[in-house]
C-alpha cells in the first residue's frame, strides 16, 4: 500500500482534489492510501468547508489554519507546517495542485525532505513573472519528480525547459518524468454536471433563465488591487448588462467583495452594486457554479478554472486578463483576451455573441479520466 499526502489550501485545489480522492476510493483503494493536509489558505465556509461536504472529499487529516497574510508570512507558515506533517507521515509521494502559495510551500518542504513531489497541472505558463502564480508553478515544476500536464501546451512548455517524457526509472527530482494526461477539472465537470442538475436550485433562487444571463468572476490580484483596472472591468460589465438587457450574476471572491465594501462612495462600484440587472452574490458552492456555467449565455472571468469550465460547457468566454496559460481556448476562438479594458470587454461581448454559433470545442482537455491515469502512474512508478 502506497501512502500519498495531498496538500490543498485554496478553493480550486479543494475542488481538484475531489477527482483524485474519488478515483482512489473507487478504483485504487487496495493500493493507495491518501492523507489530506489543508493549509488553511482559504478558510471561509463558502471558500473551503462547503466543498468537502458536497464533493465527498474526506475531512483533512491535518489542518494548518495558516489563514491570510503576506506572501512571505503565509508561505513560511505553510512550509513549517507541511514539513512537520511530512516528517510525521513519511508518505511515498507528495501531491500538489496548481500554482498557489500552498503549492509552492509543499514543493519546498517536500523536495528538501527528499519526498517525491507530484505536480498535477504542471507546465502551465503565462510568461508573466509579475504573477505570483507564475513563480509558484515554475518553482514547483522544478522541484518535482512526476509532472502531469493537462494540455499539450503545458507538456511542450516543460520539454522546452529540459524535461523529458522518456526518462528511465527510477524517477527522482534529478531524473523527473513528464506526462500529458488531460485535466482533472474536466473529470470533475463531467462527473458533477448531472448531480448539479438534480441538486442545485441556484437558477430559481436568482430567477435566471437558461441561456439568458451572463456569469462573471473576478479575483486576480492585479485586477482587484488596482482601482483603475477594477473600475474599467466593472464599467465593461455594466455596459454588457445594459446593451444586452440580460442579468449578470457575479459570485464574488472575498478579495473582490472586500474591495467593494471598502470603497463605498466610488461611483462605478456603487453603480455596479445598485444596478437592477446585476446580482452580486457570495462565492457559491461548486454544484451551483456548474449550473450557472452550464446555463449561462456567456462567461467573463479572470479565473483559470472558470475559463476552462466555460470551455467544457461550450460557452464563449471573455477573459479579463492580458495573457492566459490556457491559450488553446483563445486559439479555438472560444475565448477573447480583453485585459481589464472596458472597450475591449464590450467588443468581445459583441464578437462572441455573433461568433458563438460557429465555435467548435474539440476535446483538448482529455477524456475525463485524468485522475485514473495519474493513480495508475503513481503505482507503476513504485513497483
Ligand atoms: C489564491 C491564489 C490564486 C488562486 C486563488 C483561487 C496565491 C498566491 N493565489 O488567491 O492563484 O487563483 O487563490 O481562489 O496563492 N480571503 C477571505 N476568506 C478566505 C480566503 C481569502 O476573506 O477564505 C480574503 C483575505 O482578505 C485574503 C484575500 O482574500 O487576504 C486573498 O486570499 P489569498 O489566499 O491570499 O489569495 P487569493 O486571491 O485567494
Ligand atoms: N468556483 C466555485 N464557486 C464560485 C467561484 C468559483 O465553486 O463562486 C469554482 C469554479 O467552478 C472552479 C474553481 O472554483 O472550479 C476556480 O477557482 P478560482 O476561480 O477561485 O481560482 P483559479 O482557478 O483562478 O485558481
Amino acid at each position: 500500500m502506497l501512502k500519498i499526502l495531498t496538500v490543498i489550501g485554496a478553493r480550486p485545489q479543494i475542488i481538484k482534489a475531489a477527482a483524485l480522492s474519488r478515483a482512489i476510493r473507487t478504483h485504487f483503494h487496495d493500493s493507495l492510501r491518501e492523507i489530506i493536509l489543508h493549509t488553511g489558505q482559504h478558510y471561509d465556509n463558502n471558500m473551503s468547508g462547503v466543498f468537502f461536504h458536497e464533493l465527498g472529499i474526506p475531512e483533512p487529516d491535518h489542518n494548518l489554519n495558516v489563514g491570510s497574510g503576506t506572501h512571505g508570512k503565509q508561505t513560511a507558515a505553510m512550509i513549517a507546517g507541511i514539513e512537520d506533517a511530512l516528517i510525521h507521515e513519511k508518505p511515498d509521494y507528495l501531491i500538489l495542485y496548481g500554482d498557489t502559495n500552498s503549492t509552492l510551500a509543499g514543493a519546498v518542504a517536500g523536495a528538501k525532505l527528499h519526498i517525491p513531489v507530484v505536480h498535477i497541472e504542471a507546465g502551465l505558463r503565462s510568461f508573466n513573472k509579475y504573477m505570483p502564480e507564475e513563480i509558484n508553478r515554475i518553482t514547483c515544476d522544478h522541484a518535482s519528480t512526476l509532472l502531469f500536464s493537462p494540455t499539450m501546451t503545458g507538456f511542450n512548455n516543460l520539454k522546452r525547459e529540459g524535461f523529458r517524457a522518456d526518462t528511465a526509472p527510477p524517477h527522482t527530482i534529478d531524473n523527473p518524468k513528464i506526462y500529458h494526461c488531460g485535466d482533472i477539472m474536466y473529470d470533475n465537470s463531467l462527473y458533477f454536471a448531472g448531480i448539479a442538475r438534480e441538486r442545485s436550485g441556484i437558477l430559481e433562487k436568482y430567477e435566471l433563465e437558461p441561456g439568458k444571463f451572463i456569469l462573471g468572476t473576478i479575483h486576480r490580484d492585479n485586477n482587484t488591487d488596482n482601482p483603475q483596472r477594477l473600475t474599467s472591468i466593472f464599467r465593461g460589465i455594466i455596459r454588457i448588462a445594459e446593451e444586452s438587457r440580460l442579468p449578470v450574476i457575479l459570485p464574488l471572491h472575498p478579495r473582490t467583495s472586500g474591495v467593494l465594501t471598502g470603497h463605498t462612495g466610488n461611483d462605478t462600484y456603487d453603480a455596479l452594486t445598485k444596478h437592477a440587472l446585476i446580482r452580486i452574490t457570495e462565492p457559491v458552492p461548486f454544484l451551483d457554479m456548474i449550473m450557472l456555467e452550464k446555463n449561462a449565455k456567456m462567461i467573463m472571468t479572470d479565473s483559470g478554472g472558470v475559463q476552462k469550465e466555460a470551455y467544457f460547457f461550450r460557452k464563449p468566454c471573455i477573459i479579463l486578463r492580458r495573457e492566459t496559460e490556457w491559450k488553446e481556448i483563445v486559439e479555438q476562438e472560444a475565448g477573447i483576451l480583453t485585459d481589464a479594458d472596458e472597450n475591449k470587454i464590450i467588443h468581445a461581448f459583441r464578437e462572441l455573441s455573433t461568433r458563438s454559433e460557429e465555435t467548435t470545442f474539440p476535446p483538448i482537455f482529455g477524456d475525463g479520466r485524468a485522475a485514473e491515469f495519474i493513480c495508475t502512474e503513481l503505482i507503476r512508478n513504485k513497483t
